[in-house]
């Protein structure tokens, strides 16, 4: 029930055509719940449509859309859009935080999971700071909200599909290459998110999440050797090449970029509560690289 003594009825996700969006929403019409999916284009969230999902544009900038969007869920997950080039001052990442403050403050549902990430509590700047500012900015809302922190993607291995198959050689960013890195599936990351939202609790908790095992650079090339049947290597990027490599790809302040990298090679990018403290995930990095090969076959 909410204060006016209305009763909940659907969880609102957005970011549903995406990775994770996708995962939760997948896991909660699972769990038979009713689901809005929050969506940017109407027509690309057609499908969720079919699915059985009440479908409602908004776009992540617009607090108006957003406010009705989450009015009367019983819980919302809040997915902000990646943006690996933010501006030197996060002014994108400020803005994004006011806006989502003020739509969950007007449509006042029954509790949040805002998708944040490892890291978010560190005080270096760094690509991730953009969480932390946000996180800051939904913790003056009054409404239970879990921070749901997850490790590196292992999806991320999609950019390493290509190279692998093509020549053999992964260009790696993440160092030494036998250096375990917490890293998580977007499948056991929407899952947790699904589970978490449907349970109750008060006030403002964090709930850090990786994957069975930690993983270096050296698994994943070793996993894409067994899946593709021919010898794949990991070949490190060097440092010095990495501010020239993101601006001719058309970066204009790769800085943030950079010191998130340099944060997971040193080890500050970690969790709060280190790899003792974190829940666990399900999915192993094999089952992660042989769906993300596939899906490339097809593309
Ligand atoms: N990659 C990692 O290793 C990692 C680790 C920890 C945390 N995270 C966090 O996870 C989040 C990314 O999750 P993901 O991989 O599921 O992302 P994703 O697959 O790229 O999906 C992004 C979603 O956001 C939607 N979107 C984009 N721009 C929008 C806008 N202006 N308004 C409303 N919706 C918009 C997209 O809709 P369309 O389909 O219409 O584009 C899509 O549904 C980020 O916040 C990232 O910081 C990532």
């Amino acid at each position: 029930m909410n204060v006016l003594g209305e009763k909940w009825h659907m969880f609102a996700i957005t970011g549903t055509t995406g990775n994770v969006g996708g995962e939760v929403a997948r896991n909660l019409l699972g769990a038979s719940q009713q689901v809005r999916a929050v969506v940017r284009d109407l027509q690309k969230g057609e499908s969720w449509a079919q699915r059985g999902c009440d479908l409602v544009g908004a776009n992540i900038n617009d607090a108006t859309a957003l406010a009705s969007a989450f009015k009367g869920a019983e819980g919302v997950f809040v997915l902000v859009p990646p943006n690996f080039d933010p501006s030197p001052d996060f002014r994108e990442a400020r803005a994004t935080a006011a806006t989502l403050r003020a739509a969950l403050d007007a449509a006042c549902p029954g509790r949040v999971l805002y998708l944040s990430t490892i890291g978010a509590q560190t005080t270096q700047s760094n690509l991730l700071t953009q969480h932390t500012i946000i996180e800051r900015e939904l913790g003056w809302l009054s409404m239970p909200i879990t921070f749901l922190r997850p490790g590196w993607f292992m999806d991320n291995c999609i950019w390493d599909v290509t190279p692998a198959t093509r020549n053999g050689v992964i260009p790696s960013f993440l160092k030494p290459l036998d250096k375990p890195v917490p890293m998580v599936a977007t499948a056991d990351v929407g899952r947790v998110a699904a589970e978490l939202l449907q349970e109750t609790w008060t006030g403002h908790r964090v709930v850090e999440l990786e994957g069975p095992h930690r993983v270096t650079p050296n698994e994943i090339a070793a996993t894409f050797t067994e899946l593709l049947g021919k010898p794949v290597r990991m070949e490190v990027v060097p440092e010095e090449t990495w501010e020239s490599l993101f601006l001719s790809q058309g970066m204009k302040n790769p800085t943030p970029r950079i010191q998130m990298l340099v944060g997971f090679n040193e080890g500050w990018i970690e969790f709060e509560s280190g790899e003792a403290g974190s829940r666990k995930g399900k999915v192993a990095l094999e089952t992660v690289v042989q769906t993300l090969i596939e899906r490339e076959k097809k593309s």
